[in-house]
């Protein structure tokens, strides 16, 4: 490594600040910056910054939209049989070991408050299990009922990769095959401050920040997991977020119709609760099929109603996909890439001093790309629509909306509504809710079966199943 030349670099993009401290660092603080500046793209870098700060955003407000085809839920019996058709060929498909899952957890668990990967987070209403333990539970339940291998992807971020792994060993991958698991890292991107310079967190080190879910198309193909799901026959694949304690898996009507549809890539959608939700909107922008970020809906769009009264663009993206493998192959032998989208966050800078500062402002630039940003690229786009009450329930925040007490509430009220179908008693209090925490967990019971004999049971509190 030269590094005069590495220096000469740096400061022929502008960049020459990141040696200021060089001369004063030891040996191995040399090592740690120079081998962060050799892997920098300083022509991307610049030319992300630099279309920023002239306020290009490449995703653009969506001025003009058009609403886009979904499946509806099932409203007549016409709809039924369509759904159980579905069902039928996502089930063959799980039996035949088409299908692979795949986890994005790059993200830290910063706005919950808590300091790890965010799928540690104790979330169990009553047993406390973690929302990885979720999750695998209910691979290995699907794994169990359809007999297949269902091999399970996981991307991770530098900042939590090795925290990630070894939770994963210490708790004996929940059960399942340690060689049914394969763990990725996403790549990172340097933050910039307002000047488009890159920021130093310490005298000997580049803030980096993982560069989006979007760069799970890439991770995906990159790692070898795309082949290794191949090599197991699974060329359909269900992409799912760390945060959402009550997606289902796998779900064989969503698969069904992602196949029947010949779609490259599928999303399940539901009824945004109001105009200002935050969840992206699924809707045709430039005749294409696309996720319009909430941040990015000008609200006359976000608010414009049918005659009925209801959203016209209603549908909220959860952030759940199906991606054919071919689609995946296809995007990254053709050199593809996804737009970067800019958040402005707050980031740790050192002062002229050497010291670190933790800024309460914001300060600098964070551009991460988005995996829905994939689906106008698809030849064709299946859209199902689902139940919030049985598919959606995220934990974004330690309070309020889309909190750990809202997802644990739904969590108990999922669970509550199963019991009582099977015949169970649920002491409810005036509103309706349910009173007593109860928990299920996936390996007894994925979507309601297997509670019969709870049937004239009454439900008491901290009841664990
Ligand atoms: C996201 C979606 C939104 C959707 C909502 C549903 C975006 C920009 N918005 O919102 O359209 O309606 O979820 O809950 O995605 N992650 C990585 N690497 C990264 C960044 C994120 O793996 O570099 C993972 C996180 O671990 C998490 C998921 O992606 O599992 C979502 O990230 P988050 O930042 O929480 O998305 P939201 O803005 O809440």
């Amino acid at each position: 490594m030269d590094v005069l030349e590495l220096k000469r670099k740096a400061e022929r993009y502008g960049q020459g600040h990141l040696f200021r401290f060089f001369d004063s660092l030891s040996p191995a603080g040399r090592e740690n910056l120079l081998r962060q500046v050799v892997s920098l793209d300083f022509d991307m870098v610049g030319r992300l910054a630099g279309e920023f700060m002239r306020g290009a955003n490449p995703a653009e407000p969506a001025e003009e939209i058009e609403e886009a085809d979904i499946i509806r839920l099932p409203r007549t019996e016409e709809d039924m049989q369509r759904d159980r058709k579905a069902r039928a060929v996502g089930e063959e498909a799980l039996r035949a070991g088409r299908a692979a899952v795949f986890l994005v957890a790059g993200g830290q668990g910063t706005r919950l408050g808590f300091d790890g990967p965010k799928g540690e987070f104790e979330i169990g209403p009553v047993t406390k299990r973690s929302l990885f333990r979720i999750h695998a539970e209910k691979i290995a339940a699907i794994r169990r009922r359809y007999r297949c291998a269902l091999p399970w992807g996981i991307m991770t971020s530098e900042a939590n990769d090795a925290r990630t792994r070894k939770y994963f060993e210490n708790n004996g991958f929940f059960g399942l095959p340690a060689d049914s698991v394969r763990f990725c890292v996403q790549e990172s991107l340097p933050a910039v401050d307002f000047h488009g310079r890159i920021v130093l967190d310490a005298p000997d080190h580049i803030h980096m920040s993982p560069n989006g879910h979007g760069g799970s198309l890439k991770a995906m193909y990159a790692s070898g997991i795309l082949e290794w799901f191949a090599s197991l026959g699974a060329d359909t694949i269900y992409y799912f977020q760390v945060d959402n304690v009550l997606l289902r898996i796998a779900d064989p009507t969503f698969i069904g119709h992602h196949i029947l549809g010949g779609a490259d890539m599928s999303l399940k959608v539901l009824a945004k609760k109001d105009p200002y939700e935050k969840v992206g909107v699924y809707a045709l922008k430039g005749g294409k099929p696309a996720v319009i970020e909430y941040s990015d809906l000008p609200a006359k769009l976000a608010e414009a109603r049918n005659p009925d009264g209801s959203l016209k663009y209603w549908a909220g993206s959860i952030a759940i996909h199906l991606l054919d493998a071919s689609f995946v192959r296809r995007l990254n032998e053709s050199g593809f890439a996804l737009p970067y989208h800019k958040a402005e966050k707050a980031v740790p800078f050192v002062d002229d001093t050497g010291r670190t500062v933790k800024p309460r402002e914001k300060n600098a630039l964070k551009f991460e790309t988005f995996v829905f940003d994939a689906l106008p690229l698809a030849r064709r786009v299946i859209c199902v629509e689902t139940r919030r009450w049985d598919d959606f329930s995220p934990v974004k925040n330690a309070t309020g909306l889309d909190s750990v007490e809202t997802a644990r509430r739904d969590m108990i009220e999922l669970y509550s509504r199963w019991l009582e179908a099977a015949g169970a008693k649920i002491p409810r209090d005036e509103s309706g809710r349910a009173i007593n925490p109860v928990e299920i967990s996936p390996l007894i019971s994925l979507e309601g079966e297997n509670l019969e004999p709870w049937r004239g049971r009454e439900i008491g509190p901290m009841t664990v199943i």
